[in-house]
């Protein structure tokens, strides 16, 4: 029936059994992510006495690649940043993708950001190791250079971090190959065990608090979660009077839109910028 060639083969090293792989699995615990607010939204789900209980993760879930989604100036390079030195500032190695801006002035947002966190940036500087792709037109056209450098990073300077501003910067003009980039972005984070913040850009045509980014909804699928961020202008008398705002004013709103490898909080919050430039969620705008 098939050409010897092709005889479907039975791939006996992909099927696992449950009892042994549980043993092998990765705890779920959190990693500070020195965004206020955002620590507690994750959780895991405990059986105590019978009774099933919430517990906080007290950080993102360790070895989880998220997406951080928004239109232009939510704060999403913000937020990256300030997760990036929180982890240098924890001793741990942070491997840095500069895709938008050229490594020379992102060092700059990044020692802002520490100032603003009270960081000690003489002490954690060593720990920040940046990749320029800003610079670089040949890298960001070719993923295997790419993520044969990523994985030399990782090696040498034994980075368990990553984090990359932004995606969408390596399929631009060929979104229709966006799936396949991010998957093996994916993968060699996967494999070196990371834990990523990725960040992709929304089109303003997208709707505002999903998972959808450019290269559509393929980033949120394969990545393991989303942070969605957003800004809404108080237009009307309805959003007024909806978020105790004026008109004319711009209020912050962020939402995890899905993250498989924990349970997490499902609502809106609100969010800031302040005015030393961090990211700080805050209550869930829905009522409870
Ligand atoms: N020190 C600060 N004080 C107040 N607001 C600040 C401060 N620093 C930054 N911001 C605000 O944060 C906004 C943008 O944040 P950020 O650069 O993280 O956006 P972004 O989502 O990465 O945008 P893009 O998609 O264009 O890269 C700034 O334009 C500004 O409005
Ligand atoms: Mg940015």
């Amino acid at each position: 029936m098939y050409p010897s060639s092709q005889v479907p083969k039975i791939r006996k090293d992909k099927i696992f059994i449950g009892k042994e792989l549980i043993s092998k699995a990765p705890k779920i615990e959190g990693v500070p992510s020195g965004i206020e607010g955002l620590d507690d939204l994750f959780f895991i789900i405990e059986t105590k006495k019978k009774k099933i209980e919430k517990k906080s993760l007290k950080g993102i879930p360790k070895y989880s690649v998220l997406q951080v989604t928004g239109v232009s100036d939510t704060g999403k390079s913000i937020m990256v940043e300030q997760f990036a030195v929180t982890q240098a500032n924890r001793g741990e190695k942070v491997v840095f993708i500069t895709v938008e801006t050229p490594a020379i002035f992102t060092i700059n947002s990044l020692k802002l950001r520490a100032a603003a966190l009270g960081y000690d940036f003489n002490k954690i500087d060593k720990n920040l190791i940046l990749i320029d792709v800003a610079t670089d037109n040949a890298l960001r056209e070719n993923i295997p250079d790419l993520i044969a450098t990523m994985s030399y990073a990782f090696d040498t300077y034994d980075a368990k971090f990553t984090v990359i501003d932004s995606i969408t910067g390596l399929f631009e003009n060929k979104e229709m190959t966006a799936r396949t980039i991010i998957r093996k972005l994916y993968n060699v984070m996967k494999e070196n065990f990371q834990t990523a913040l990725v960040v992709s850009q929304k089109r303003g045509s997208h709707e505002e608090l999903t998972a959808e980014a450019a290269g559509g909804y393929a980033v949120g699928h394969i990545l393991d979660g989303t942070l969605v961020l957003a800004k809404e202008l108080i237009n009307s008398s309805y959003k007024a009077n909806l978020y105790h705002k004026k008109i004319g004013e711009i209020i912050r709103l962020f939402r995890i839109d899905g993250c498989r490898l924990s349970a997490h909080d499902t609502d809106t919050h609100h969010m800031q910028i302040t005015d030393t430039g961090l990211i700080v969620i805050g209550e869930s705008i829905v009522e409870h």
